[in-house]
């Protein structure tokens, strides 16, 4: 058992205890985060002469002595430390002595904490948007092709009118595009530096708190010690992110699982994205798009955690919040690794066009056109409407579509029915029809297309000069 803090106690710490406060065995995941922050503290206590310039370089030697080590393996994080923070101050003193135990001058293990957690997931929602975007360029590419592809629109599950391949996928695509957004929003509003903060009060050491966060490549210091310490907004608002991406991956999920099955065969999952079952010979099943789906409560469940955790919490720092970690790095791990396989999987999926367009001939999706038809003809909405209504009605009887009825069958239920009808509820000329910004019809599809082109072919991060870290 090492730890910082014995002085003052005169027993050892029960074994359980000890093991039930540790938190090494998860914080080790920010251990670059911890060297990260500690470097720049260490420059900018030199920099106000809290430490001497041998001081510094020697615990800078030492730092990045331990940081090489334990990337090469040379170093291992072992649970006799209660954490990360413990595990590198030890080991630095280890290493190089007395200037190790100025390192932590000023600070205090509550700001530290605060800063590791902050640098992990500023740079995870980088990553995530990476990802994201790859996501959306695969998207564009079907999308682009597909502004002709015929398919049945659906509300409550029911075909409702025609759209195209390209149309309903676009709706992911702005879906996805406000996760950026979002992810851009919490970014900027995170990228304030909490060290300096100390335990909850600041500190009486002449501390340069501008200079470490522009090191960090923060915006500038948080602006109230005990918020810095205390504040896991940033967190929240990253899991609420994450678990918007996951709700919208599973609800694409849910239609490909749909669209794969025997009963739509809209598309194929590809080989290397599907798996087998033990007894059934015959079955492909959709394994990774039902567990992107499942995925998904774990996610909920990491934010709902931590917003519980929060909401009891006096100022400032109180140990609950070392709950922050684990649910969010899985939370973070889970999402990365879903948004990477669902991107393999429509990459490779094979889109059956024959299928989409025969469905999309089949039940009525063109009654709201032949309406519209009648409408064209002087014909009042309402009245046409109901028209339609019982032409449907006879087709269903006859177990057939609008467009399979003669001229004169049509007749029989409207005189204003012409010839012009066949293609005026066409397939082709539904959709076609259909160019009100943000529908499906090719013309005004394109435009959004070419939109969403000028849009990928920019990013935030370059605009807002932000690089992303390894
Ligand atoms: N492991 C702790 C956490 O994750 C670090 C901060 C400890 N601070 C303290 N006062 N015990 O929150």
């Amino acid at each position: 058992m090492a730890q910082l803090w014995g002085g003052r106690f005169t027993k050892e710490t029960d074994k359980l205890v000890y093991n039930f406060n540790a938190s090494i065995s998860f914080d080790r995941k920010f251990f670059g985060q911890d060297i990260e922050g500690s470097i720049a503290h260490v420059i900018m206590l030199a920099k106000q002469g809290i430490l001497t310039k041998d001081e510094k370089d020697a615990i800078l030697k030492g730092l990045t002595g331990i940081r090489r080590d334990v990337e090469a393996g040379r170093l291992e994080i072992t649970e006799e430390y209660e954490d990360i923070h413990s595990f590198v101050e030890a080991k630095l003193i280890e290493r190089i002595g007395e200037a190790g135990k100025k390192l932590h001058t000023g600070r205090s293990r509550n700001d530290q904490v605060a800063l590791d957690m902050r640098l992990y997931t500023r740079a995870e929602v980088l990553h995530t948007d990476e990802l994201l975007k790859e996501l959306l360029c695969t998207l564009l590419h079907i999308m682009e092709d597909n502004r002709e592809t015929y398919m049945p629109g659906f509300t409550h599950l029911q075909k409702a009118q025609p759209v195209t391949l390209a149309h309903h996928l676009g709706a992911y695509f702005e879906m996805f595009k406000r996760d950026r957004s979002r992810l851009k929003d919490i970014y900027h509003r995170m990228n304030y530096c909490p060290l300096g903060a100390g335990a909850l009060a600041g500190t009486t050491y002449p501390l340069d708190r501008n200079y470490t966060a522009s090191v960090l490549g923060f915006e500038g210091p948080t602006l109230n010690s005990m918020d810095s310490v205390s504040d896991r907004d940033y967190v929240i608002e990253f899991l609420s992110a994450l678990a918007t991406i996951m709700m919208h991956l599973s609800r694409f999920c849910e239609e490909i699982i749909l669209w794969n099955s025997d009963e739509y065969r809209f598309v194929e999952i590809d080989d290397a994205y599907s798996t087998g079952s033990s007894i059934m010979p015959q079955k492909k099943n959709p394994d990774i798009a039902e567990l992107v789906r499942g995925k998904t409560g774990r996610v909920y469940g990491a934010l709902i955690s931590i917003l519980t955790t929060m909401k009891g919490l006096p100022l400032a720092y109180n140990k609950d919040m070392q709950e922050d970690k684990e649910l969010t790095f899985d939370a973070i791990d889970t999402v990365k690794g879903c948004l990477a396989l669902f991107e393999g999987m429509l990459r490779t999926m094979k889109f059956r066009k024959d299928r989409m367009e025969k469905s999309a001939m089949k039940g009525f999706a063109n009654a709201t056109d032949a309406a519209d038809y009648l409408v064209g003809h002087g014909v009042p909405f309402r009245d046409a409407h109901g028209i339609i209504g019982k032409l449907v009605l006879y087709c269903i009887d006859k177990q057939c579509s609008i467009e399979d009825l003669t001229i004169d069958e049509l007749k029989t239920i409207s005189p204003v029915f012409e010839e012009d009808i066949y293609e005026a509820i066409s397939l082709k000329t539904c959709v076609e029809k259909r160019l009100t910004v943000g529908a499906p019809g090719p013309a005004v599809m394109g435009v959004v297309i070419d939109t969403a082109k000028e849009y990928l072919a920019k990013d935030w991060h370059e605009e807002d000069e932000i690089n992303i870290p390894k």
